[in-house]
């Protein structure tokens, strides 16, 4: 006689998982990609202006293209194809006269515009060299950084000008820092992080993990900076130490430019605050009173540079943005130190390369990230559709972009 036992039978193993997979309208910066569409309708940052010397050309990767900035004798900047337009060689080892770039090879000369100016080894210098152009993109330098608009030449906007960080003071200037949170460093070639630019973007718009990650996790990570800077002895708690409940907490609404989120936050001494962030379209981010604009270029789909600006008082300098654990810089730390106290760096680049959306489970503290992602999406089907994307303006006049978040606002004054 046979007897039948019931087998449990526990499912959910990762047996049959699907490969990784992303919203690719969301990742991809490639030309005719949907997102690089969209980023080509914004100038991008690619460098700090005072970088872009007149001894050398520079080699610049942006939106998966590969391309060479170079300052002529005059101080004009230019930004080209990286292969030159006669037989191909990368004019990364061109040379930079008064009025153009000369490449290696042949001698081809062209301007901060693509023309040819001289092709030495044809008759008259290239009685034809008025009908050759380089591919070429148009620049245009302010707040110490340069930028690049590669999109349709019809459709050009006018480099837009930020209201908080005009009208500087004398003794104000915009400061240039770079990627130091991640922990890379600022020379030139520019080292960039290697995964998808959403990945750290996004992180601007998720609020749990400042309690968790930063200080529960490991350590108080946020006391060196300026915003968090508490010297009162009130209070022995740094102000993240709150979490429960905290995605419950979470305000997060559209703004004219894209989404603006905050949590309140506990300042021993000073009340509570809310701690409001704001994630533009398609690449710009703000952060609380500590970072003035923050920018998530890419030059890959795997790896991005972030440009961070701020208004800063003469003298005033931030180098414990660089401060970070173990009387250690970022990069000085040992593989033990950094499991020990991971950081954004280890919480972002660890997702992968490329995220894999179909793995996740957006919760509700991950709500400001799913408005973000809309209204990213919205965006890439404006231009689809023919229509101008959010933020873009046309008049030389136009007035100064306004952020819909910037300074801690008192959390009942917000509410
Ligand atoms: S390949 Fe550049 S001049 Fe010939
Ligand atoms: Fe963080």
């Amino acid at each position: 006689m046979s007897v039948t036992t019931e087998r449990e039978i526990d499912t959910g193993t990762a047996y049959g998982l699907k490969p990784r997979s992303y919203k690719v309208e969301l990742v991809e910066v490639g030309p005719g990609t949907p997102m690089g569409e969209l980023m080509r309708r914004y100038w991008q940052p690619f460098a700090v202006s005072k970088d872009l010397t007149s001894e050398k050309p520079h080699k610049v990767r942006l939106l998966g293209e590969n391309l060479i900035a170079f300052r002529d004798k005059q101080g004009r900047l230019g930004l080209v194809h990286e292969n030159c337009c006669h037989r191909g060689s990368s004019l990364y080892f061109g040379r930079v006269e008064e009025d153009g770039i000369r490449c290696c090879y042949h001698g081809w000369k062209f301007d901060v515009k693509g023309y040819c100016l001289d092709q030495p080894a044809e008759v008259d210098g290239g009685r034809n060299r008025a009908k050759i152009r380089q591919p070429w993109y148009p620049v245009e330098e302010r707040y110490g950084l340069a930028y690049a608009y590669m999109g349709p030449p019809e459709k050009k906007p006018v480099l837009p000008r930020w209201e908080h960080l005009e009208n500087l003071e004398e003794d104000e200037h915009i400061e240039i820092l770079w990627n130091t949170i991640f922990g890379t460093r600022d020379v030139e070639p520019y080292n960039p992080l290697h995964f998808n630019w959403l990945q750290a973007f996004e992180n601007t718009m998720d609020s749990p993990h400042l309690p968790w990650l930063h200080y529960w996790h490991s350590c108080d990570q946020f006391t060196g900076l300026p915003l968090l800077r508490v010297d009162g002895d009130d209070d022995k708690l740094p102000p993240y130490a709150h979490i429960k409940n905290l995605a419950g907490q979470i305000v997060a609404a559209r703004t004219e430019l894209g989404v603006k989120q905050g949590v309140p936050m506990p300042v021993p001494g000073q009340g509570i605050f809310l701690a409001s962030n704001e994630a533009m379209v398609p690449n710009i981010a703000v952060v609380a009173s500590l970072i003035d604009l923050m920018y998530f270029v890419p030059q890959s789909d795997t790896s991005f540079l972030n440009f961070i600006l701020k208004r800063a008082k003469k003298g005033q300098t931030f180098d414990n943005f660089n401060e970070m654990h173990f009387g250690k810089t970022w990069w000085e730390m040992t593989e033990e130190e950094h499991r020990a106290s991971p950081g954004d760096f280890e919480a972002q680049s660890s997702i992968g390369q490329l995220p894999a959306h179909n793995y996740e489970h957006l919760s509700q503290g991950d709500v400001a990230i799913g408005l973000l992602r809309r209204r990213l999406e919205e965006a890439v089907r404006d231009v689809q559709e023919g229509r101008d994307p959010v933020g873009v303006q046309f008049e030389a006049d136009a007035p100064p972009l306004r952020i819909g978040a910037h300074d801690m606002i008192p959390w009942n004054d917000a509410a």
